[in-house]
Protein backbone atom coordinates (compact mmCIF):
# COMPACT_ATOMS: atom_id res chain seq x y z
CA UNK A 1 0.00 0.00 0.00
CA UNK A 2 1.72 3.75 -0.69
CA UNK A 3 2.14 5.80 2.22
CA UNK A 4 -0.01 8.99 3.03
CA UNK A 5 1.04 11.48 5.03
CA UNK A 6 0.06 11.23 8.40
CA UNK A 7 -2.66 14.07 8.82
CA UNK A 8 -4.62 14.54 12.17
CA UNK A 9 -8.33 13.75 12.23
CA UNK A 10 -9.07 17.90 12.13
CA UNK A 11 -12.46 18.44 13.72
CA UNK A 12 -14.65 21.69 13.94
CA UNK A 13 -15.55 23.15 17.27
CA UNK A 14 -18.92 25.21 16.87
CA UNK A 15 -18.53 28.91 17.48
CA UNK A 16 -20.27 31.72 18.15
CA UNK A 17 -19.46 35.03 16.41
CA UNK A 18 -20.39 39.15 16.07
CA UNK A 19 -19.95 40.63 12.87
CA UNK A 20 -21.21 44.07 11.30
CA UNK A 21 -22.35 44.73 7.96
CA UNK A 22 -20.06 46.70 5.84
CA UNK A 23 -23.33 49.01 5.59
CA UNK A 24 -21.22 52.33 6.09
CA UNK A 25 -17.68 51.05 5.13
CA UNK A 26 -15.50 53.42 3.47
CA UNK A 27 -11.68 54.97 3.22
CA UNK A 28 -12.08 58.50 4.49
CA UNK A 29 -8.92 58.34 6.98
CA UNK A 30 -5.94 56.94 7.09
CA UNK A 31 -5.00 55.49 10.12
CA UNK A 32 -2.82 52.16 9.05
CA UNK A 33 -0.75 52.06 6.14
CA UNK A 34 -3.06 49.84 4.29
CA UNK A 35 -5.89 52.90 3.88
CA UNK A 36 -5.47 55.73 1.20
CA UNK A 37 -8.87 57.84 0.89
CA UNK A 38 -7.69 58.77 -2.34
CA UNK A 39 -8.83 54.95 -3.59
CA UNK A 40 -12.70 54.69 -4.14
CA UNK A 41 -14.32 51.65 -2.10
CA UNK A 42 -17.14 49.63 -3.72
CA UNK A 43 -19.73 49.34 -0.84
CA UNK A 44 -21.77 46.80 -3.13
CA UNK A 45 -18.64 45.14 -3.47
CA UNK A 46 -17.56 44.90 0.05
CA UNK A 47 -20.82 43.99 1.10
CA UNK A 48 -21.02 41.04 -1.23
CA UNK A 49 -17.60 39.92 -0.37
CA UNK A 50 -18.54 40.12 3.39
CA UNK A 51 -21.84 38.04 2.90
CA UNK A 52 -19.96 35.41 1.41
CA UNK A 53 -17.77 34.90 4.48
CA UNK A 54 -21.18 34.64 6.92
CA UNK A 55 -22.38 32.44 4.66
CA UNK A 56 -19.50 30.28 4.98
CA UNK A 57 -19.07 30.77 8.53
CA UNK A 58 -22.73 29.62 8.67
CA UNK A 59 -22.39 26.94 6.01
CA UNK A 60 -19.74 25.03 8.88
CA UNK A 61 -22.29 25.37 11.65
CA UNK A 62 -21.38 28.42 12.85
CA UNK A 63 -23.40 31.50 14.63
CA UNK A 64 -23.29 34.79 13.48
CA UNK A 65 -25.33 37.73 15.63
CA UNK A 66 -25.11 40.86 13.73
CA UNK A 67 -23.72 44.10 15.16
CA UNK A 68 -25.88 47.04 13.61
CA UNK A 69 -23.94 49.28 11.73
CA UNK A 70 -23.96 53.27 12.29
CA UNK A 71 -23.04 55.90 9.90
CA UNK A 72 -20.07 57.31 10.47
CA UNK A 73 -18.32 54.95 11.52
CA UNK A 74 -16.59 53.32 8.89
CA UNK A 75 -14.22 50.88 10.65
CA UNK A 76 -17.41 49.25 12.44
CA UNK A 77 -17.28 46.19 9.82
CA UNK A 78 -13.95 45.22 11.80
CA UNK A 79 -15.30 44.13 14.80
CA UNK A 80 -12.95 42.08 15.55
CA UNK A 81 -11.40 44.93 17.37
CA UNK A 82 -14.57 45.83 19.77
CA UNK A 83 -14.42 43.50 22.50
CA UNK A 84 -12.83 40.71 23.98
CA UNK A 85 -14.47 37.56 25.23
CA UNK A 86 -13.26 34.56 27.49
CA UNK A 87 -14.84 32.76 29.03
CA UNK A 88 -17.90 34.92 29.36
CA UNK A 89 -15.95 37.54 30.61
CA UNK A 90 -15.86 40.66 28.35
CA UNK A 91 -12.75 43.45 27.95
CA UNK A 92 -14.55 46.16 26.25
CA UNK A 93 -11.90 48.25 23.25
CA UNK A 94 -10.57 51.49 24.36
CA UNK A 95 -9.19 52.58 20.79
CA UNK A 96 -6.45 53.79 19.92
CA UNK A 97 -7.16 55.83 17.13
CA UNK A 98 -9.98 59.23 17.63
CA UNK A 99 -11.40 58.25 14.42
CA UNK A 100 -12.44 54.80 16.17
CA UNK A 101 -13.30 55.75 19.63
CA UNK A 102 -16.81 55.87 19.30
CA UNK A 103 -17.43 52.12 17.91
CA UNK A 104 -16.49 51.15 21.55
CA UNK A 105 -20.06 52.45 22.72
CA UNK A 106 -21.48 50.09 20.24
CA UNK A 107 -20.12 47.11 21.23
CA UNK A 108 -20.59 47.96 24.71
CA UNK A 109 -24.44 48.15 24.26
CA UNK A 110 -24.93 45.23 22.05
CA UNK A 111 -22.69 43.45 25.03
CA UNK A 112 -24.95 44.88 27.90
CA UNK A 113 -28.25 44.04 25.59
CA UNK A 114 -26.68 40.31 24.67
CA UNK A 115 -24.26 38.94 27.12
CA UNK A 116 -26.94 37.18 29.07
CA UNK A 117 -27.56 34.93 26.25
CA UNK A 118 -24.25 34.51 25.54
CA UNK A 119 -23.74 33.27 29.48
CA UNK A 120 -21.59 36.09 29.57
CA UNK A 121 -20.05 36.96 33.49
CA UNK A 122 -20.02 40.95 33.02
CA UNK A 123 -18.21 43.38 31.12
CA UNK A 124 -15.04 45.41 32.11
CA UNK A 125 -14.34 48.70 31.53
CA UNK A 126 -10.78 48.43 29.95
CA UNK A 127 -8.45 51.55 31.98
CA UNK A 128 -5.42 50.78 29.15
CA UNK A 129 -5.58 51.33 25.30
CA UNK A 130 -6.51 48.23 23.80
CA UNK A 131 -8.18 47.05 20.40
CA UNK A 132 -9.52 43.52 21.57
CA UNK A 133 -9.05 40.33 18.84
CA UNK A 134 -6.87 42.68 16.91
CA UNK A 135 -4.31 42.37 19.28
CA UNK A 136 -5.67 39.37 21.53
CA UNK A 137 -5.33 35.80 20.11
CA UNK A 138 -7.09 33.78 22.70
CA UNK A 139 -5.44 29.77 23.10
CA UNK A 140 -6.79 26.93 24.61
CA UNK A 141 -3.76 27.60 26.95
CA UNK A 142 -2.38 31.30 26.75
CA UNK A 143 -3.21 34.43 25.32
CA UNK A 144 -1.02 36.04 22.63
CA UNK A 145 -0.82 39.85 22.89
CA UNK A 146 0.31 42.18 20.42
CA UNK A 147 1.56 45.78 20.88
CA UNK A 148 3.83 48.64 19.42
CA UNK A 149 1.42 50.38 17.51
CA UNK A 150 -2.13 49.93 19.29
CA UNK A 151 -2.67 47.98 22.00
CA UNK A 152 -0.83 48.77 25.26
CA UNK A 153 0.99 46.55 27.35
CA UNK A 154 -0.94 47.59 29.98
CA UNK A 155 -4.17 45.97 28.44
CA UNK A 156 -2.57 43.05 28.67
CA UNK A 157 -2.06 43.00 31.90
CA UNK A 158 -5.89 44.17 32.26
CA UNK A 159 -6.94 41.25 30.36
CA UNK A 160 -4.80 38.58 32.40
CA UNK A 161 -6.18 39.76 35.32
CA UNK A 162 -10.06 39.63 34.46
CA UNK A 163 -9.72 36.09 32.90
CA UNK A 164 -7.24 34.92 35.38
CA UNK A 165 -5.25 33.49 31.82
CA UNK A 166 -1.42 33.47 31.09
CA UNK A 167 -0.92 36.56 28.63
CA UNK A 168 2.52 36.57 26.68
CA UNK A 169 3.25 40.04 25.08
CA UNK A 170 4.44 40.51 21.66
CA UNK A 171 6.47 43.02 20.18
CA UNK A 172 5.46 44.40 16.74
CA UNK A 173 7.56 46.38 14.52
CA UNK A 174 6.20 46.68 11.11
CA UNK A 175 3.39 49.08 10.68
CA UNK A 176 2.01 47.45 8.02
CA UNK A 177 1.55 44.59 10.74
CA UNK A 178 -0.18 46.93 13.18
CA UNK A 179 -2.49 44.52 14.76
CA UNK A 180 -1.34 40.93 16.00
CA UNK A 181 -4.21 39.28 13.90
CA UNK A 182 -2.51 40.06 10.58
CA UNK A 183 0.65 38.99 11.96
CA UNK A 184 -0.18 36.13 13.48
CA UNK A 185 -3.46 33.59 12.93
CA UNK A 186 -5.36 30.92 15.11
CA UNK A 187 -5.73 27.77 13.28
CA UNK A 188 -6.89 25.81 16.26
CA UNK A 189 -7.10 27.74 19.51
CA UNK A 190 -7.93 24.52 21.88
CA UNK A 191 -4.91 22.31 20.45
CA UNK A 192 -2.43 25.85 20.20
CA UNK A 193 -2.37 25.58 16.76
CA UNK A 194 -1.02 28.98 15.06
CA UNK A 195 0.68 30.84 11.85
CA UNK A 196 2.63 33.59 11.56
CA UNK A 197 4.90 35.99 9.67
CA UNK A 198 8.14 36.43 11.80
CA UNK A 199 8.74 39.36 10.05
CA UNK A 200 6.60 41.38 11.74
CA UNK A 201 7.37 40.65 14.94
CA UNK A 202 10.74 41.81 17.26
CA UNK A 203 13.87 39.61 17.73
CA UNK A 204 12.32 38.84 21.01
CA UNK A 205 9.12 38.04 20.13
CA UNK A 206 9.96 35.70 17.64
CA UNK A 207 12.18 33.69 20.43
CA UNK A 208 9.36 33.69 22.41
CA UNK A 209 7.02 32.21 19.71
CA UNK A 210 9.59 29.76 18.26
CA UNK A 211 10.24 28.62 21.82
CA UNK A 212 6.58 27.97 22.31
CA UNK A 213 5.04 26.91 18.99
CA UNK A 214 7.45 25.02 17.29
CA UNK A 215 5.50 23.25 14.54
CA UNK A 216 3.60 26.07 13.79
CA UNK A 217 2.82 27.08 10.41
CA UNK A 218 5.43 29.73 9.48
CA UNK A 219 3.93 32.57 6.33
CA UNK A 220 5.95 34.28 3.78
CA UNK A 221 5.98 37.60 2.91
CA UNK A 222 3.74 37.40 -0.16
CA UNK A 223 1.19 35.64 2.27
CA UNK A 224 1.31 37.94 5.05
CA UNK A 225 1.37 40.79 2.92
CA UNK A 226 -2.21 39.39 1.48
CA UNK A 227 -3.91 39.20 4.82
CA UNK A 228 -3.04 35.78 4.68
CA UNK A 229 -2.85 35.59 8.55
CA UNK A 230 -5.84 37.16 9.03
CA UNK A 231 -7.53 33.87 9.62
CA UNK A 232 -10.36 32.38 11.12
CA UNK A 233 -9.62 28.76 12.48
CA UNK A 234 -12.38 26.34 13.64
CA UNK A 235 -10.14 23.67 14.35
CA UNK A 236 -11.09 22.24 11.00
CA UNK A 237 -11.99 24.80 8.57
CA UNK A 238 -9.24 28.16 8.15
CA UNK A 239 -11.53 30.89 6.34
CA UNK A 240 -9.04 32.98 5.02
CA UNK A 241 -8.45 35.85 2.17
CA UNK A 242 -7.80 34.59 -1.28
CA UNK A 243 -4.16 35.18 -2.09
CA UNK A 244 -2.22 33.27 0.15
CA UNK A 245 -1.38 30.49 -2.09
CA UNK A 246 2.12 28.86 -0.06
CA UNK A 247 0.06 29.33 3.63
CA UNK A 248 -3.13 27.69 1.70
CA UNK A 249 -1.06 24.94 0.47
CA UNK A 250 0.71 24.53 4.05
CA UNK A 251 -2.66 24.43 5.53
CA UNK A 252 -4.03 21.53 3.71
CA UNK A 253 -0.70 19.46 3.81
CA UNK A 254 -1.42 19.67 7.48
CA UNK A 255 -5.12 18.39 7.22
CA UNK A 256 -6.63 21.74 7.36
CA UNK A 257 -9.91 22.99 4.93
CA UNK A 258 -8.62 26.27 3.55
CA UNK A 259 -11.78 28.36 2.70
CA UNK A 260 -10.76 31.05 0.92
CA UNK A 261 -12.91 34.39 0.69
CA UNK A 262 -12.07 36.90 -1.55
CA UNK A 263 -11.87 40.78 0.73
CA UNK A 264 -9.99 42.95 -1.38
CA UNK A 265 -12.26 45.65 -1.07
CA UNK A 266 -12.21 45.36 2.70
CA UNK A 267 -8.20 45.36 2.28
CA UNK A 268 -8.75 48.72 1.73
CA UNK A 269 -9.52 49.24 4.91
CA UNK A 270 -6.88 47.43 6.15
CA UNK A 271 -8.66 44.73 7.44
CA UNK A 272 -9.78 40.85 5.87
CA UNK A 273 -11.37 37.81 7.50
CA UNK A 274 -10.41 37.96 11.57
CA UNK A 275 -10.85 41.69 11.49
CA UNK A 276 -14.50 41.32 10.34
CA UNK A 277 -15.10 38.45 12.89
CA UNK A 278 -15.26 39.02 17.04
CA UNK A 279 -15.20 35.37 18.54
CA UNK A 280 -17.95 35.23 21.98
CA UNK A 281 -16.37 32.33 23.67
CA UNK A 282 -19.01 31.68 26.63
CA UNK A 283 -18.60 30.22 29.80
CA UNK A 284 -17.10 26.71 29.50
CA UNK A 285 -19.60 24.08 30.12
CA UNK A 286 -18.73 21.57 32.48
CA UNK A 287 -20.19 18.10 31.08
CA UNK A 288 -22.53 16.69 33.78
CA UNK A 289 -22.69 19.83 36.14
CA UNK A 290 -25.27 22.86 36.42
CA UNK A 291 -24.52 26.11 35.28
CA UNK A 292 -23.20 28.41 38.15
N1 LIG B 1 -9.06 50.53 9.46
C1 LIG B 1 -9.00 49.73 10.63
C2 LIG B 1 -7.95 50.27 11.58
O1 LIG B 1 -6.91 50.68 11.12
C3 LIG B 1 -8.74 48.31 10.28
C4 LIG B 1 -8.83 47.40 11.46
C5 LIG B 1 -8.51 45.99 11.13
N2 LIG B 1 -8.83 45.14 12.19
C6 LIG B 1 -8.03 44.19 12.69
N3 LIG B 1 -8.53 43.40 13.59
N4 LIG B 1 -6.80 44.08 12.33
O2 LIG B 1 -8.12 50.30 12.76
Amino acid sequence: MPSRPQTPQRRVSPRHFLMCPPTFFDVTYAINPWMDPRVPVDRDRAHAQWSHLVAAYERAGHRVDLLEPVPGLPDLVFAANGATVVDGRTLLARFATPQRAAEAAVHRAWHERSGVLYGGRGLAEPVAVNEAEGDFAVLGSVVLAGHGFRTSVAAHAELAALTGREVVSLELVDPRFYHLDVALGVLDAAADQVAYFPGAFSAAAQAVLAERFPDAVLADAEDAFAFGLNLVGDGRHVFMPTGAPHLRDALEARGYVPVEIDTSELVLGGGSVKCCTQEIRPTPSTPGATSE
